[in-house]
């Protein structure tokens, strides 16, 4: 009989498909594979439900949004805050972040309404969920941007919940968060971030700014409108941490935009489009930013003056 070997030649057919050969392709192969999707399967959804499960809430300091500027707070809200741009002009909820498989995401309705939190949340309820991404049950929240409100001062947080207590009780359910498979690797890999774990635990939130325009009013709506975490900590360009697909954030330091004069930076703010004639993605959320007043919009600008210029 002819052995299999370097020098024996190729077996026949016969012989190559022996029930033993298929075996060891088993064994050396399959089984090995199989085994490692069922691990990375488990460790992924292991990872992410730690990631996305509850956590210790902050001792609750009693939070009351009692002689919060209802004014104040809608303005908030409809600019730097971003809240109605995400959360529905009537704050019932809608825009809808994650699709296919990174699953479903929509902002919750923040109104009493059926489906709103409105009538469950206490003030600390909502004071937290702003500033710290919790929930009452203590699970985290997704892109909530709750990162960049961390910063917000006492007074100001006082005046979004005053604000949004007022708003017209709208039923609308919005659907349950469903995290999918892609949004699950990503979570257990840490390449997208709960809001809790973006937040240092050092982050004081900042005191409340004389409004007008000043290099500090500046640095506070920066810090709070959330612009290091689209464009980068040194303002040199970056990614918010949403889906993948989502395009980068430019580079808004002096070195880019230094030959800009500040009414060349209101009017892109205002208007979505440019000096260059370049009309800005949907990524940018200018229509909020736009609503700011021009002692605010000056105050930006004085700040983005003094950051260092970083080339990019
Ligand atoms: C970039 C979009 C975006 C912006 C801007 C935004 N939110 Fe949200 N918000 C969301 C999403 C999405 C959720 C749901 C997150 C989740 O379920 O993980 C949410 C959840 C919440 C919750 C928790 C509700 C619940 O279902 O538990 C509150 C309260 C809230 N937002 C208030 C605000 C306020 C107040 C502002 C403005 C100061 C604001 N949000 C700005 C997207 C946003
Ligand atoms: C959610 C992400 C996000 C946030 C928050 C954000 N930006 Fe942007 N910004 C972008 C993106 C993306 C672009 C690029 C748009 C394009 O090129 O079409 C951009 C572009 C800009 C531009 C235009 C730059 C140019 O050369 O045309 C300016 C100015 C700007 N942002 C200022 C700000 C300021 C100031 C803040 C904070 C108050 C801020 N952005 C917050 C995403 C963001």
């Amino acid at each position: 009989m002819r052995r299999w070997g370097p020098s024996g030649g190729t077996p026949p057919r016969s012989q190559r498909r022996t029930p033993l050969r298929l075996l060891r392709i088993v064994a050396l192969v399959v089984l090995p594979l199989v085994f490692l999707a069922t691990a990375a399967t488990v460790g992924i959804l292991l990872g992410s439900s730690r990631v996305l499960g509850p956590r210790a809430l902050p001792s609750a300091a009693a939070f009351s949004s009692a002689g919060g500027s209802i004014a104040h707070g809608r303005h908030i809200a409809a600019s730097f805050g971003a809240c109605l741009e995400c959360h529905g002009a009537d704050l019932a909820g809608g825009k809808a972040f994650f699709h296919g498989s990174m699953g479903r995401l929509v902002a919750s309705n923040l109104t009493r309404g059926a489906g709103g939190v409105g009538s469950r949340f206490s003030d600390a309820d909502f004071e937290r969920a702003i500033r710290a991404g919790l929930r009452p049950d203590g699970t985290p929240l997704l892109i909530m941007p709750s990162v960049a409100f961390a910063n917000m001062s006492d007074a100001d947080v006082r005046d979004v919940i005053a604000f949004i207590r007022s708003v017209p009780a709208v039923s609308r359910p919005t659907p349950a968060r469903a995290i999918g498979p892609l949004a699950r690797v990503l979570l257990a890999t840490g390449q997208i971030r709960v809001e809790p774990d973006k937040i240092d635990a050092a982050t004081a939130h900042l005191a409340t700014t004389p409004a007008g325009a000043t290099l500090d009013h500046g640095s506070y709506l920066a810090n709070v409108g959330g612009c290091m975490e689209c464009h980068g900590a040194n303002l040199a360009g970056g990614h918010y941490q949403g889906s993948p697909k989502d395009p980068a954030a430019t580079n808004i330091t002096p070195a880019a935009i230094g030959s800009w004069t500040q009414s060349d930076f209101i009017r892109t703010m205002r208007l979505g489009r440019d000096p260059s004639g370049h009309v800005l993605n949907r990524f940018m959320p200018w229509t909020s930013f736009g609503q700011l007043d021009d002692d605010e919009l000056a105050a930006l600008w004085i700040y983005l003056r003094s950051v260092p210029p970083v080339k990019s």
